[in-house]
């Protein structure tokens, strides 16, 4: 087998200018897969459109869930919250074909594989706190005075958990009771949204907005789960970085003023093979 393991997240394409660039893009082959790690959109109906649209291209499509999916916004006319949105997200991608963290994890058998491209959904738990914080309350002050808090209090829903940071713990002990399920000589490539690990929050512009960046239990699942690369967004700071040998990619489009700057939007990132231009 030939062809790339592709990876993209933050399409955002409730921006036009995004949307455009979905419409536009295309494989560099008919073997290329193409991994989207969340913030496809807010609205159902976009998502649908752009899995949809891109499914339709790509031998294979895996997708993570951003925060962006998980809103309830008052004007989409699928009003589920929470857990029952992200369930039908799930399902609305098995409609499509697109490969959800509900599936068995497909194997990348392409140039190098094997591995287990495994989408994950884990969310935050408040625990990327500012310096000098020592509680999420604590926290949460700090940011609110610092005026950096995130939309997701307003409209990410944690229905029926009563709270985020519980439906993460959930995410977590059932996300690596199925990832330890995997064949054990199987390495991974790991797909989530929120960075696994912290320290790349530490170039953010307002350091308080990494308490909804993800969750300090995932600081050594690279590791842990054997990963060949780990592929994450929400930073909207496209950008390679190694955490113990292992490759960590920020592949965010990121919004039209966030890309306009540096010249143009970036494509896709080429996960495996590695190495080459
Ligand atoms: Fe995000």
């Amino acid at each position: 087998m030939t062809g790339d393991l592709l990876a993209i997240s933050d399409l955002h394409i409730g921006y036009a200018e995004n949307r455009r660039i979905v419409e536009e893009l295309r494989p560099g082959g008919a073997d290329d897969w193409l991994i989207v790690a969340g913030d496809v959109a807010e609205r159902f109906d976009d998502i649908e459109w752009a899995l949809k649209t891109l499914r339709g291209r790509f031998a294979e499509v895996v997708w993570a869930p951003g925060n962006h999916e998980l809103w309830t916004l008052p004007d989409d006319p699928v009003q589920l919250r929470g857990e029952a949105r992200y369930r039908a997200l799930v399902e609305l991608c098995r409609g499509l074909g697109v490969h959800t963290p509900e599936d068995p994890y497909p194997v990348w058998d392409g140039p190098g594989g094997p591995v287990a491209v495994a989408p994950l959904f884990l969310l935050y738990d408040y625990t990327f706190r500012p310096r000098g914080t020592a509680t999420k309350a604590e926290a949460l002050a700090a940011a609110h005075a610092a005026g950096v808090v995130c939309t997701d209090e307003l409209l990410l829903h944690p229905d029926p958990y009563p709270d985020r940071e519980s439906w993460c713990r959930a995410r977590l002990a059932e996300t690596d009771r199925r990832l330890a399920e995997r064949h054990p000589a199987l390495p991974t490539v790991l797909v989530n949204h929120f960075p696994l690990r912290r320290d790349p929050t530490y170039v953010l512009r307002h350091p308080e907005f990494a308490l909804w960046c993800g969750t300090e239990h995932t600081a050594d699942w690279h590791l842990r789960h054997r990963a060949a690369a780990v592929v994450y967004g929400h930073l909207h700071i496209p950008r390679s970085t190694v955490a113990d040998g292992v490759p960590f990619e920020e592949v965010s489009l990121g919004y039209p003023r966030e890309w306009t700057p540096r010249g143009g939007p970036a494509g896709p990132r080429r996960i495996l093979p590695r190495g080459r231009a």
